[in-house]
């Protein structure tokens, strides 16, 4: 018998609650991560005082109160709301587009009126099939919301022309004909208290964890010490790109320290116009109500598919859909690893659903 039942590759969210749950189950479990701390993407490192969210900000919302409880087994979680605001040439918007939005567009002031104005901004355009992003948009919010607030943030995510870009990325644009300045529609939301670290230090309480440690270069040493590998990196790296590499979008943050109690006011700030470069500017303290004496910001630029860079968002088009399928087959045909989360599974997941996802392949295999 080998020394371990299961080596788990990754100690993101998805390799901690497999590895929770194995161990809970009476499963040894060892846990080997390439980066130098646990956690994966939702790692915070403490800077002044403050958690950083070091792979960009990180908002918990979930529907579903087992994921909820699940998590608020191993932090208390504050009532942190995401309301992020849009600078557009130094005018500020409320978002997501809501009656805040609109009175400060138009002076609208009552649903009826809004949505009135909405109506007359798409009348007219006369978009049946939208056949790029730009017509998809217009066609759902007309050209003063998406001039200000949807073309050149875009823009800048992709690197690409609005009119160069695929209408499907953008299905719905929610329009909220309330003064609801609630990013997300679920009923439970939050931060845990003390940072994300929190949570990761609870799943992985007394398991064996080996930093710096990667697996594809060590395949053969750790495929001997146990029964059974539970990946949680790149598929295409898992099978050494026989098939080609997948793509991803990344993104590079610029972190600094300012001399200030307090920055921008709110967590999160979106720069639609094509100028300044980044994206967003992230004030760290905000997501706990932080009163630190000095603060942390962080600006986020695009990436788009650069050598080395994280991966963070997997590009869906046909050319990746039809690698992937390769290598599924391949990973379908395992008898003893388990593919899990956004990288070995290509896909764009958030916390909550991750923790779903691992929550049922650890009870499908353990029972
Ligand atoms: P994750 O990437 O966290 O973990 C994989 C781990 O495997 C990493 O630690 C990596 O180092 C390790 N690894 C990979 N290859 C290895 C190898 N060969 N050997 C050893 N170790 C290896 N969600 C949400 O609910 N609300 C939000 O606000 C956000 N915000 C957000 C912002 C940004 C910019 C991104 C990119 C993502 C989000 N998310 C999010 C999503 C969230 O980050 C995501 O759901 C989880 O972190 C995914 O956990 P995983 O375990 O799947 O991957």
């Amino acid at each position: 018998t080998k020394k371990y039942d299961y080596l788990v590759v990754g100690s993101g969210l998805f390799g901690a609650v497999f590895a929770h749950e194995a161990t809970k189950a009476g499963k040894k479990c060892l846990v080997i991560d390439k980066r130098d701390h646990a956690g994966g993407n939702i790692f915070c490192k403490e800077m002044e005082g403050i958690n950083v969210h070091w792979y960009g900000a990180h908002i918990f919302h979930t529907n579903d109160k087992d994921i909820w409880d699940y998590v608020n087994q191993f932090a208390e979680f504050n009532r942190y709301t995401n309301s992020p605001i849009a600078n557009y040439k130094g005018e500020l918007y409320n978002l997501p587009f809501n009656m805040n939005t609109f009175y400060r567009l138009w002076g609208t002031k009552t649903p009826q009126e809004a949505k009135q104005k909405i109506e007359e901004q798409i009348k007219g355009l006369n978009i049946t099939e939208p056949k790029n992003l730009e017509e998809q948009a217009l066609k759902l919010v007309g050209p003063d919301i998406y001039e200000k607030l949807i073309k050149h943030y875009t823009e800048k995510q992709w690197g690409r022309k609005a009119t160069e870009l695929p209408a499907f990325i953008i299905r719905r644009l929610p329009v909220r004909f309330t003064y609801d300045n609630n990013y997300f529609n679920d009923k439970y939301q939050g931060i845990p208290v003390g940072g994300y670290n929190k949570i990761v230090e609870g799943l992985l309480k007394d398991i064996e964890v080996q930093l710096n440690t990667d697996f594809i270069s060590r395949r053969e040493e750790f495929e001997s010490i146990a029964d059974k590998i539970v990946f949680t990196g790149k598929i295409d790296e898992y099978y050494g790109f026989r098939f080609g590499e997948l793509e991803y979008r990344s993104l590079r943050f610029e972190t600094e320290v300012v001399d200030t109690e307090n920055y921008q006011g709110n967590a999160v700030v979106n720069y639609t116009d094509s100028e300044p470069a980044y994206t967003r500017i992230i004030e760290h303290k905000h997501f706990e109500f932080g009163t630190q004496p000095k603060t942390v910001i962080t600006k986020e630029y695009p990436l788009t598919s650069e050598k080395g860079a994280e991966p963070y968002y997997p590009v869906n088009n046909d050319n990746n859909g039809a690698i992937l399928k390769r290598y599924q087959e391949l990973a379908s045909a395992e008898k003893n690893v388990i593919f899990g989360g956004r990288l070995a599974e290509y896909r764009y997941y958030d916390m909550h659903q991750v923790i779903g996802s691992a929550l049922v392949k650890a009870k499908r295999e353990l029972s």
